[in-house]
């Protein structure tokens, strides 16, 4: 008979739990949990907010927006809609070779995706790149793009159809196009992105003939704001695209113009602009092989997402721990104290849960900062943490979460949708990474993995593999490319076999983000696939014992 665990919560009042659909968040469901945690609390925030130039550094003078929104369109550009291949795929790390291409931004920007380890096994350059654009804008003042994961990295370069300003008009709208990008859309998307960024004199010599000029920019203010047009329109552009001395490389002036300006016009409005890039741009980073299935696009934080349920098992007792994050309004965070005082209890009618330990109320509270995104939504957000002791024999079959608010009104069930947060038993407690027992050993190249296998038949026939995934590559240049390393577990002679379980361990490097574990028992095999091990750590930190 299994147990079932309920995880209580009481708050003073009911300030900022409101209930939306939109955002329920089925679990499990690894794409779009990681999408949402590199959104709304991810790392490449730091790199672009602010939008400030990176003057004097290897950053060519510009903003690091600039650079990433022009690899994200340099990348798309290998869409054909007549065939449906190409199209954000991270092929450029394979055309850099190309004069359309030509930049340190280029490299500088996927060394910023391959060193901010964000990379996952689902989750690759293509989704890398893609976030980086919708950060870039957001970074930048622009608007929130909603943001889809679930691209495939290509493995080759695609065809060259980046549009270069040496190319007449008619060239331009053919290979906008092909991208699938009419003529409006065409002169809107080349305003958007060029609100950002300039001409690098040392790349393109033949447009920025002045060589004390470093990045001759397109407008005058680094924002992403539609200044750009406002200047083009009252003749007082500066864009070497359109008032440069070779009339041949005057592509912004021949697009722009290219409707008698009546798209220009349109987009004087600030919110037409807003409004206009940031479907051009959803368009954009959504234009991908048609093979390729993107995840329903993110527009807000999910109302409640769960860590992944960590265990461990010591002497008859499972502990599990796991951690619900509950999004709130800005317009209630005045009142954020009222969730200090949470408690958990048992729960009412609790019958069905006889023995101490099927009820717990959150052991802490951790505040969630929220990136440029959750901020210009008004959402802020906190991260409750849960540790429970489970009868190893009787096991549990799954969990859900209740918030009372000890107003006397029902309280509110986080229950996934009606299922509850469901534990499957093969294989997740068979084969388990052990959290507890696990240690993170700051050495020169070690973080030590104790793996614990359920032995269901002779322990002697047990053994165990492990597949370490590395976000990082040590290329010096691209193609930047995930590495991955294959360990035998060997058996641990320090934790004995106990209570049905065996041990076993191995070391692994620190880099390895992700673990697919594999365990063979006589002829029955388990696998885990893709366990988080950054989440492990860095969300429940006292797991880790450093030495
Ligand atoms: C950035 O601009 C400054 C001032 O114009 C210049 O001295 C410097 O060389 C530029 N840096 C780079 C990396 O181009
Ligand atoms: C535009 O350029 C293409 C390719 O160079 C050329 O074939 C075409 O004739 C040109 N069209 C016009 C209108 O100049
Ligand atoms: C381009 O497509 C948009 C809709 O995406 C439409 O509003 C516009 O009229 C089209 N422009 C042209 C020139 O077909
Ligand atoms: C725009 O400015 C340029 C030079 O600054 C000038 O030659 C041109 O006549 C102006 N055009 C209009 C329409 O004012
Ligand atoms: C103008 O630009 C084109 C294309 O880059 C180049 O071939 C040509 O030599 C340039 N003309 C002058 C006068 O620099
Ligand atoms: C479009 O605007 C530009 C820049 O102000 C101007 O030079 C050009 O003459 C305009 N074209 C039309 C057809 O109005
Ligand atoms: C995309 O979804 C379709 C329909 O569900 C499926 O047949 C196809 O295999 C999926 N493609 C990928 C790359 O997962
Ligand atoms: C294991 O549990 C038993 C019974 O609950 C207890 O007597 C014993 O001290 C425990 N051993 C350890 C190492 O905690
Ligand atoms: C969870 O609770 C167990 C038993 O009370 C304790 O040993 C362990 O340190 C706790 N783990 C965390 C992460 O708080
Ligand atoms: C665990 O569950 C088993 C079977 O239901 C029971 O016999 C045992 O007493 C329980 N252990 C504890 C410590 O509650
Ligand atoms: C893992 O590393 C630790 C510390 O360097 C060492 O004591 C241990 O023997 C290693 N274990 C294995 C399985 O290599």
């Amino acid at each position: 008979m299994l147990q079932l665990i309920q995880f209580l919560v009481a708050a003073g009042t009911l300030a900022g739990y409101t209930v939306q659909g939109l955002s329920t968040f089925q679990w499990p469901n690894q794409l779009l949990d990681y999408a949402d945690h590199q959104l709304y609390e991810g790392t490449m925030d730091g790199l672009v907010e602010g939008c400030t130039p990176r003057v004097n550094t290897p950053r060519d003078n510009t903003t690091i927006s600039a650079q990433w929104l022009r690899l994200a369109y340099n990348d798309m550009s290998t869409h054909n809609v007549d065939d449906g291949t190409g199209g954000l795929d991270a092929s450029i790390m394979y055309e850099l070779d190309r004069a359309q291409n030509v930049g340190e931004g280029m490299v500088q920007s996927l060394q910023d995706f391959n060193g901010l380890a964000i990379i996952a096994p689902f989750f690759g350059m293509a989704d890398s790149i893609a976030l980086g654009a919708v950060f870039a804008v957001k970074g930048c003042g622009g608007p929130v793009i909603p943001y889809s994961a679930g691209r495939i990295d290509a493995t080759a370069a695609g065809p060259p159809t980046v549009p270069q300003p040496q190319q007449n008009l008619t060239t331009h709208i053919e290979l906008f196009r092909q991208q699938g990008f009419n003529e409006t859309d065409m002169i809107a998307l080349v305003a958007c992105g060029h609100t950002l960024g300039g001409v690098r004199q040392v790349d393109f010599p033949l447009i920025v003939t002045d060589t004390s000029i470093d990045v001759d920019t397109f407008d005058t203010t680094p924002a992403f704001d539609n200044t750009i047009v406002s200047q083009y329109l009252q003749n007082t552009t500066q864009d070497v695209l359109v008032v440069g001395p070779n009339v041949t490389t005057q592509s912004d002036l021949r697009i722009f113009s290219s409707d008698g300006n009546v798209t220009m016009q349109s987009l004087l409005s600030a919110d037409t602009f807003s409004d206009t890039c940031a479907t051009l741009l959803q368009r954009m980073i959504n234009t991908v092989p048609s093979a390729v299935n993107l995840t329903d696009p993110i527009t807000e934080p999910f109302q409640y997402v769960i860590n992944d349920p960590l265990f461990s098992y010591q002497n008859g007792t499972f502990n599990m721990i796991t951690a619900l994050r509950v999004r709130k309004t800005y317009l209630y965070s005045s009142q954020c104290e009222c969730y200090s005082d949470l408690v958990m209890g048992r729960p009412a009618g609790g019958s069905f849960c006889p023995s101490t330990g099927c009820s717990k109320q959150s052991s802490s509270t951790q505040p969630v900062f929220f990136t440029v995104f959750g901020e210009a939504q008004g959402f802020t957000a906190s991260r409750y943490l849960f540790n429970a002791t489970i009868n190893s024999t009787s096991s549990i079959s799954k969990f859900w979460f209740e918030i009372n608010n000890n107003d006397g009104s029902d309280p509110v069930v986080v229950d996934n949708g009606g299922s509850g947060f469901v534990i499957e038993q093969d294989p997740s407690l068979s084969l388990f990474v052990d959290a507890m027992r696990s240690e993170l050993i700051f050495s020169e190249n070690s973080g030590g993995f104790i793996a614990f296998l359920k032995v269901l038949g002779d322990a002697a026939s047990a053994s165990a593999s492990m597949t370490a995934f590395s976000p990082f590559s040590t290329a010096i240049s691209p193609p930047f490319t995930p590495t991955t390393t294959s360990i035998n577990l060997e058996l641990d002679e320090t934790n004995p076999p106990e209570g049905g379980f065996t041990f076993f361990t191995a070391n692994s490097s620190i880099s390895g983000s992700f673990l697919d574990l594999t365990a063979n028992v006589g002829s029955t095999s388990f696998t885990v696939e893709n366990f988080n091990l950054a989440f492990a750590v860095s969300s429940f930190p006292s797991i880790v014992i450093s030495s």
